[in-house]
Order: C-alpha cells, then sequence, then structure tokens
C-alpha cells in the first residue's frame, strides 16, 4: 500500500507514522507513506494558499490551484491520471469511518488523502479530485492531519503482514459479530487486591469461551448501545 498525503505539516504526518507498527512496516517495505506540501504549489509571491470566503463569514479557506497542484504532484510519483487513485479527503463533512471502511481501503494499492486546514478547501477542487469524504466522528479538530494518520493506522493494520502473528491474533473489536472486544488480563494473577476471573486460570477452553462471549456482550452494552441493538436486531432479538 502506498499512500501519498496532500497536507500543510508534512512532518506531522512522516514522523507519527514512522514509529510504531507502521514504522516497522514500512521498514519492510509493506507499506510507503510520502507528504506533498500543498504551501510548495502557491500561486502567488507571498507563499500564501488561502483567501477569504466569497459571501463574507469567518476564516479562510484553501485555494484550488495550490491544492490540485499538489494532487497532479502525487499522481506523477505514483505513475497514475487522474481518476486512477481514490482521493480521501477528511473533513467533518463526510461518512465517519469505520472498520468496513477500513477494510474497503485496504484493498486498494494506493490512496492520497487531502487534509485541509481553515475554514475549508473550495469546494471546487474537492469536486474535481475527490472520491470520498471521510470524518473520524462527531468532533471539529483543527486540520485533517491527525484524521488522516488515524485512517491510515487502521488501514495499515490490515494489510498482510503488517500484523505479526502474535499482534494480530487476538478476537478484535468490530469483528464479524460487531461486539466489542472482551477484557484481557495478564500476570500477576492478583494486583492491589484485584483478582483475574477465576474461569481465565481454569483451563476449560468451553468456559473461558463462554465467559468472553458474555463479557464482550455485557461491554458493548454498557458502551456501545447503538451496536448492541444491531447485534441482537441481527439475530432477531428483540
Ligand atoms: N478535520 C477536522 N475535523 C475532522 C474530523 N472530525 N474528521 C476528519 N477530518 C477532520
Amino acid at each position: 500500500m502506498r499512500f501519498e498525503v496532500l497536507c500543510i505539516f508534512p512532518d506531522m504526518v512522516k514522523d507519527a507514522f514512522q514509529t510504531g507498527v507502521t514504522g516497522r512496516a514500512s521498514g519492510e517495505g509493506l507499506i510507503s507513506i510520502d507528504t506533498v506540501n500543498i504551501r510548495d504549489y502557491s500561486t502567488n509571491s507571498y507563499g500564501s494558499i488561502d483567501g477569504y470566503t466569497y459571501g463574507g463569514g469567518a476564516g479562510m479557506v484553501m485555494q484550488c490551484e495550490p491544492v490540485y497542484a499538489a494532487y497532479c504532484e502525487a499522481l506523477k510519483r505514483l505513475d497514475k491520471k487522474p481518476g486512477q487513485v481514490r482521493v480521501v479527503y477528511m473533513t467533518p463533512v463526510g461518512h465517519v469511518f469505520n472498520q468496513a471502511r477500513a477494510e474497503e481501503f485496504a484493498k486498494e494499492e494506493e490512496l492520497i488523502f487531502l487534509c485541509g486546514h481553515y475554514e475549508g478547501i473550495d469546494e471546487r477542487v474537492i469536486d474535481e479530485i475527490v472520491t470520498d469524504r471521510i470524518s473520524i466522528g462527531d468532533y471539529v479538530l483543527t486540520g485533517g492531519e491527525v484524521s488522516a494518520l488515524v485512517v491510515m493506522d487502521a488501514v495499515s493494520r490490515l494489510i498482510p503482514g503488517v500484523l505479526h502473528n502474535d499482534e494480530s491474533a487476538a478476537t478484535e473489536s468490530f469483528g464479524a459479530d460487531g461486539l466489542l472486544e472482551y477484557p484481557q488480563y495478564t500476570r500477576p494473577d492478583v494486583w492491589h487486591d484485584k483478582e483475574v476471573p477465576k474461569v481465565l486460570l481454569s483451563g476449560d477452553h468451553l468456559k473461558v469461551d463462554q465467559y468472553r462471549m458474555r463479557e464482550m456482550r455485557r461491554v458493548t452494552r454498557e458502551y456501545r448501545p447503538d451496536l448492541y441493538e444491531e447485534y441482537m436486531r441481527k439475530r432477531g432479538i428483540n
């Protein structure tokens, strides 16, 4: 998987990505990340890439041309033509990102991310180049870099080989049954007078599985009643 990120804080994106699992995976050549600094494509002598909002209102809007030129640079690096690579615009005005979307993106060979700032980006260039408008949740960030990192992280761990066996073996939240993951414990058996649930030390795999399933239902019901309702609905239980 090759990621190209169009943004104004390239170091922020590269530094975060070169850490931890994604850093290791890029060292192993399983994924790669490259950035295009939209500021390098200013069309004026001041080096600015934004302008006032037509129609009035607070805040500045990123102009079409610097964004488009940055997009063309990314396409050139990928040796692709317009329309051949999905362009994901990170914005609160988009589909909310989830595991299903991560799985869909992980099937691509390349992805271009467009990160906005200020009040947003001129709608015309969005219309021209963007294929997916994605939000990471119902809150507003100062820019799209952090949200692009969230999406790239979730996509990267789905690329074969990125997670090593011990990391991928765990039952995951948002797996096929749509429940959240059960709580986990490790040594020591007692810590601050708190004991590890006895069933986990019993060696009875059937009982452990049943216990974990109950816990998955309990935490999902408690923290994500929306997911729990969906889980019950799919099983025909109201
Ligand atoms: N940029 C600013 N807020 C965002 C959000 N909630 N999701 C994605 N990108 C954003």
